[in-house]
C-alpha cells in the first residue's frame, strides 16, 4: 500500500517518521512547497516531493496535514488524482461535510487527531469517520494510529473538544512539568535531576491510572498522610487556582478553536 502526507510540517514529518519502521506501507511520500527542510526524510526510506498531483496519484491513502485555511486548495489540486483513496485529515476544525464538499459526496473520509507525541508512538488520536467509510477502512485506521499509539473512535460532535484534550493537552502537561520542574530546582535539584525525577513521577503516575484503571483522587488520598506535607501542598495549590486555572483554560482554548476555523 503507498500513504502520501499532503504537509510535511510538524505534525505530518511525526507522522511519517514514526509510520515508516511499522511495515504498513510498502511507500510512503510526502510533499511540502519548501522541501529543503525535510529532505533528512529520504534517508529513512520517504519519498519527498513539491507536487502534490504527482505525489497523490496511485495512493491508496491520502493524509492531509496542512494548514486549515490551505486545505480548499489543495483539494482542488489534487482532486482528480485521489481515485479510490481513503481520505484522512488531521487538519483542526475543519468538518467531515466540509472535507466532502472539497473531495466530492462519495469519497471515504476519516478525522482524525493526533498529538505530536505521534513522532514517539505515544499518541493518543481521536477519530471519527464520515458514513461512506467501510469496515476495511476502519480497521486500516486502526491498524495505522494503534502502531502511533493509542485510539478512541469519537462522534464528529467531539473533534473540537478531541482537539483540545488530546492535543493542546500536550502543551497543558509540558507547562505543569515546567513549574515542577522549577519548584524542583528552587527546593534543591540542578535543572537536569529535577526534570529527570518530574518526567519519572509524570510517566508513573499515568502508568497507575492506566494500570489500575483507579481514578486519580483514590491515588491522592493514598499520599496524603493526615496533616502531612502532601495535603498541605495540594491545598495551598487548590487556594491559588490550581484547579479552576486549569479548567478554564481548557474552557479557554475550546472557544478559540472557532477563531482558527474562520
Ligand atoms: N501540531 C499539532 O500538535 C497538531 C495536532 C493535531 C492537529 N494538527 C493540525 O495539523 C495541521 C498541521 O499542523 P502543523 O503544526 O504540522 O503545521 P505546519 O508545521 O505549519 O505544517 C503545515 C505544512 O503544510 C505545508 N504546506 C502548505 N501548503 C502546502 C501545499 N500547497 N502543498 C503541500 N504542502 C503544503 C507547509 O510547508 P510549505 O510551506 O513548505 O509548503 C507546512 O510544512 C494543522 O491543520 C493543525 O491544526 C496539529
Amino acid at each position: 500500500m503507498r500513504l502520501t502526507i499532503i504537509g510535511a510540517g510538524n505534525l505530518g514529518s511525526a507522522i511519517a517518521k514514526g509510520i515508516v519502521s511499522k511495515s504498513i506501507f510498502a511507500e510512503i511520500c510526502v510533499t511540502r512547497r519548501n522541501i529543503e527542510s525535510v529532505t533528512y526524510l529520504k534517508d529513512k526510506g520517504i519519498k519527498v516531493l513539491s507536487d502534490n498531483k504527482e505525489a497523490v496519484r496511485n495512493s491508496d491513502v491520502i493524509l492531509l496535514a496542512v494548514k486549515p485555511h490551505q486545505v480548499k486548495a489543495i483539494a482542488e489540486e489534487i482532486a482528480n488524482e485521489v481515485g479510490n483513496a481513503l481520505i484522512i485529515s488531521v487538519i483542526t476544525g475543519v468538518s467531515l461535510s466540509e472535507l466532502n464538499s472539497y473531495f466530492g459526496s462519495a469519497k471515504r473520509i476519516i478525522r482524525a487527531m493526533p498529538n505530536t507525541a505521534i513522532a514517539q508512538s505515544e499518541s493518543l488520536t481521536c477519530i471519527a469517520v464520515n458514513e461512506n467509510v467501510t469496515a476495511e477502512d476502519k480497521q486500516l485506521t486502526n491498524t495505522i494510529f494503534s502502531s502511533l499509539g493509542e485510539l478512541v473512535f469519537i462522534e464528529e460532535k467531539l473533534m473540537d473538544a478531541a482537539t483540545v484534550l488530546g492535543a493542546c493537552g500536550i502543551a497543558y502537561v509540558m507547562r505543569f512539568m515546567r513549574a515542577m520542574m522549577q519548584g524542583g530546582i528552587q527546593i534543591g535539584f540542578d535543572s537536569k535531576t529535577s526534570l529527570h525525577i518530574v518526567t519519572q513521577v509524570l510517566k508513573g503516575a499515568a502508568v497507575m491510572l492506566q494500570n489500575e484503571h483507579t481514578h486519580p483522587e483514590s491515588e491522592i488520598d493514598k499520599v496524603t498522610t493526615p496533616q502531612g506535607c502532601t495535603i498541605a501542598g495540594l491545598n495551598e495549590m487548590e487556594h491559588q487556582g490550581f484547579s479552576s486555572a486549569l479548567i478554564k483554560g481548557i474552557n479557554t482554548s475550546f472557544q478559540a478553536i472557532d477563531g482558527i476555523k474562520k
